[in-house]
């Protein structure tokens, strides 16, 4: 394989020919579309750290997810913000909950956009973490049943997919307990297996109101510099009961996509995070990127690690573009 023989450069002569031995294809089906639900009716809040998205009433989430759905987005990942938060998280497995109303509006007006769930405690406990808290302590077992009420409820309201965050040991199984106890045996569980503990998350924490009270996240979600550990998680969670298995964030770990994918058979997901969403969008503003190449060019890459599935803020404008 030596030159002159060989040129690589022969293939990349024209947009034909680059296009005909192009390895990596985005398409519309690959996207997930994150929206955050608040109560109240006719409310478009923008969301400061994140340019161009915002927290919707129900009605108007309708309408955002009735557009994804026309642009060609298969599926919405829907966030709850309470408007009563508490030590139980009691809002999350309320069928009055706003996430529940939301998926019952959206399911009835746009029939086959599929509406998974984000099942979480941190956005309904009042100290902002993901987990019961005792003594200052975030406990593991006690958050379960927790999780499995919040999971069945979301179902119950209609969700076609549960995706927990929480990253409490053991929650894809009672999840699965619960879902087929309840004869929910076909609903999949997207688990967001490899979730680190990490600085990206910030802007999103503005825009679910999660920001944790006291401490941070470490002792439940990953070491950023493990990537052993990711494979030991993503096999917990297959044994489990795990359909979908996830990677979060994605930008700064696609070797962990990529391990994945390649050591396992299940889809993998990975989420493009309010942190590299608003990274883009800021030297955007700035001028100092192009932001519709950059954010082609970062879906791309995070699909061509290995991503079956990509959770991304950019779903609406990134589907104009294919
Ligand atoms: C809830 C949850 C978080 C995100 C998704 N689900 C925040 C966190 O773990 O602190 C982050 C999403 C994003 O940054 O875009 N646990």
């Amino acid at each position: 394989m030596s030159f002159p023989i060989h040129r690589a450069r022969r293939l990349r002569n024209s947009q034909t020919i680059r296009k005909m031995v192009q390895e990596t294809q985005l398409r519309p089906e690959d996207l997930i579309y994150p929206m955050f639900v608040i109560s109240g009716k006719g409310v478009r809040k923008k969301i400061p750290s994140m340019p161009e998205c915002f927290q919707l009433s129900v009605d108007e989430a309708v309408k955002e997810a009735a557009k994804a759905h026309k642009l060609g987005i298969p599926a919405v990942l829907l966030f709850g913000i309470p408007k009563h938060k508490d030590d139980l998280a009691s809002e999350a497995y309320s069928d009055k909950g706003v996430v529940q109303q939301a998926i019952r509006a959206i399911k009835k007006k746009v029939r086959n956009l599929v509406v998974i769930t984000d099942v979480c405690l941190c956005e309904y406990m009042n100290h902002g973490h993901c987990g019961v808290v005792k003594k200052g302590r975030i406990l593991n077992d006690p958050s379960l049943e927790l999780l499995a009420k919040e999971a069945l409820s979301h179902v119950r309201a209609g969700a076609d997919i549960v995706a927990p965050s929480d990253m409490m040991d053991g929650r894809v199984a009672v999840i699965r307990d619960m879902l087929d106890a309840h004869d929910y045996t076909d609903i999949p569980i997207m688990s967001y297996s490899a979730k680190y503990a990490s600085a990206f998350y910030s802007p999103f924490r503005d825009a679910a109101d999660s920001v944790p009270q006291f401490g941070d996240r470490r002792t439940y979600q990953m070491d950023p510099p493990n990537r052993r550990e990711a494979i030991k998680e993503v096999s917990l969670d297959i044994e489990e009961g795990a359909d979908i298995v996830m990677v979060k964030p994605a930008m700064c770990y696609m070797d962990i996509i990529s391990d994945i994918k390649d050591l396992f058979d299940v889809p993998v997901a990975a989420y493009n995070v309010s942190g590299e969403y608003s990274m883009v969008k800021a030297a955007a503003k700035m001028g100092w990127i192009d932001e519709k190449k950059v954010v082609m060019e970062l879906l791309t890459s995070i699909k061509r690690s290995g991503a079956d599935l990509i959770i991304t803020y950019f779903a609406l404008d990134a589907v104009k573009e294919l």
